[in-house]
């Protein structure tokens, strides 16, 4: 039994995520853990609410809340919806816990005793109109890499450049949209990660086995000098982490608060404190697994985000861990993603364009978009959502594939014998063929999840769904028990079994429907580690319950409805 520490890249606490955020971290870090769990590691889920910095505040100040209260709020919204998704957080935490203030101040002493942080007077731009100073997506302007005119003063959104606020042409207020800004000098700390340039180096190419994505994106900032400037970690806000170094103020920097990009990454850890203290557990129940000297030596950390987030988790958290030169986890493997498209053109939060979380949960239960979504997932480049391939893939894969092999064997099971699993007959050359076959496609599907490889892995899960329909067709139970019963009993009694790998295999994508599947078989879910002793697990007598309908088909006029609903802008 292997250790786990498996984390979802936290989503901004400003408002409901889309579906596109939703399977670039969350769902995918959810279908590895729950597989990990299934085979019978240890495993830590985490995943939290990232609160600080100008989206929380800028957004607060839309619906005119306190901040705190808007935060505390949204994340209880965010945590329903993701118990909605089914997604299994062992903890769903958050970045403003007085855990994450505590690591996050401990952090930045380490550093500076270390010698990693610089106290620099630097000039930042100064809102007259706003009256305050204007960090990061307080501003907007035209980027100066690619031209993009919204770009913000942390992150250019469409080349993903790292920016300063000083760096964008034409700048203006988010704010109130002013260009009467001015730059003013204020000091702040940095994080002096161009120091540590060779160590990170060294370490990303230590990681062959990284996907491309990931390492690319890592080399790129590494190598044209600009992912490792020295960057601030402080801001002039007031709702954020108060700048100390440990416990001690940090003469010159009252009333600052750190970069929510310098906390946001620490509540990983954090997290799991929250987590050992909701749980009444002591701490070296979560330290177990983040401090190497105190456990986690053995533990594989794999981190899961889209390609916007790799340059900080590549070069910036590793580099605040090294630095603190604490024996903290480093991170063993970034699965990283592409993005996913709307219709003919992107998501957008602030556009209000796509399908929202709370909007896909409102039309169809989370499984339908839980198999779309991570068979369709934007691993070797971006990919799109259409209504016409949702219908398609949910109509097909599920309904006329998964639920239909259940409902024929079911009810024909039901019609015939009765709701036991028939005994009689013993298996032949077909059920040995259809065993060696799956006993194959389990091997090659157990190794995508293992790699993380989602959608070689969805593809291996519907070739062994549609591999017993194709079986049942040809074995032909129904025209079998006009002559020979018992060959039907035998078949039925085959099929009933396969029903129940099926629920347990698909589990990590759709476990709402597994978990109906093994309740109506009155059957656990140990995973098939013996293929043909799996095959037999239902034995003859054993009693079940005709499932209701899995999996319901879309109509065309339903699709076409949700396509005009979904065409305009949410709000
Ligand atoms: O892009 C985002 O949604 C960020 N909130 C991700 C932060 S991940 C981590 F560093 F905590
Ligand atoms: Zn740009």
């Amino acid at each position: 039994m292997a250790r786990i520490l498996i984390t979802s890249a936290i989503p901004y606490i400003n408002g409901i995520k889309h579906l596109g955020n939703l399977v670039g971290s969350q769902l995918p870090a959810d279908l590895y853990a729950r597989y990990m769990r299934a085979r019978g590691h240890e495993v830590m889920f985490l995943c939290a609410t990232d609160e600080h910095g100008t989206p929380a505040e800028l957004a607060a100040a839309k619906t005119g809340e306190p901040v705190a209260e808007y935060c505390a709020r949204m994340h209880g919204v965010q945590a329903e919806l993701a118990r909605g998704f089914r997604l299994s957080f062992d903890h769903f935490g958050r970045s403003s816990s007085p855990q994450n203030h505590r690591l996050t101040q401990y952090f930045a002493g380490r550093l500076a005793e270390n010698g990693y942080i610089e106290e620099v007077a630097e000039k930042q731009v100064y809102s007259n109109a706003d009256k305050r100073f204007l960090p990061d997506r307080y501003i907007e302007g035209t980027c100066p890499n690619c031209g993009y005119d919204k770009a913000r003063g942390d992150q250019c959104e469409n080349c993903t450049k790292q920016l300063d606020p000083t760096d964008l042409i034409e700048p203006r207020s988010a704010i109130s949209g002013s260009t009467d800004l001015e730059v003013r000098e204020t000091k702040h700390l940095y994080l002096r990660q161009s120091l540590m340039k060779d160590d990170l180096a060294a370490w990303i190419d230590s990681k062959t086995d990284w996907p491309i994505l990931t390492t690319s994106i890592a080399r790129k900032w590494l190598n044209d000098g600009d992912g490792l400037q020295d960057r601030g970690i402080t801001r002039d806000l007031d709702w954020g982490i108060p700048v100390k170094r440990g416990e001690e103020d940090w003469p010159g920097m009252e009333g600052k608060v750190f970069y929510v990009w310098f906390d946001a990454p620490i509540e990983y850890i954090a997290a799991a404190a929250e987590w050992a203290e909701a749980q009444g557990r002591p701490e070296a129940d979560w330290r177990r697994w983040w401090r190497t000297d105190e456990g986690a030596a053995d533990v594989r950390y794999v981190q899961f985000m889209g390609k916007d987030n790799v340059p900080f988790h590549t070069l910036s958290f590793p580099a605040t861990i090294m630095g603190s030169r604490d024996p903290w986890k480093l991170v063993d493997y970034i699965k990283s993603f592409n993005y996913l498209n709307y219709d003919g053109g992107q998501f957008s939060t602030s556009q209000g364009r796509g399908v929202f979380m709370d909007q896909a949960l409102a039309i169809l239960p989370s499984d339908y978009w839980r198999w779309w979504l991570l068979s369709h997932a934007p691993e070797s480049s971006d990919s799109e959502f259409t209504w016409e391939n949702f219908q398609a893939s949910v109509n097909k894969d599920l309904a006329d594939v998964l639920g239909n092999f259940v409902s024929r064997v079911t009810k024909f099971c039901r019609a015939k014998f009765g709701e036991v699993v028939p005994e009689g007959g013993s298996p032949g050359d077909r059920e040995t063929e259809l065993t060696d076959e799956l006993y194959i496609r389990l091997r090659a599907y157990q190794a995508h999840m293992e790699a993380i490889e989602i959608r070689k892995a969805a593809g291996e899960l519907r070739a062994i769904w549609v591999a017993g329909n194709e079986y049942l067709q040809a074995a032909a139970p129904w025209t079998a028990i006009k002559t020979e019963p018992e060959t039907a009993a035998m078949q039925i009694r085959f099929s009933l079994n396969l029903i129940r790998l099926y629920a347990v295999l698909s589990a990590p994508f759709i476990p709402d429907a597994s978990a109906a599947l093994l309740k109506a078989l009155d059957s656990g879910d140990d995973w098939p580690d013996d293929l043909p002793a799996a095959l037999n697990r239902l034995a003859p007598g054993h009693a079940f319950a005709t499932p209701d309908i899995l999996f319901r088909k879309i109509a065309d006029e339903e699709r076409e409805g949700w396509q005009a609903q979904f065409a305009g802008a949410r709000r």
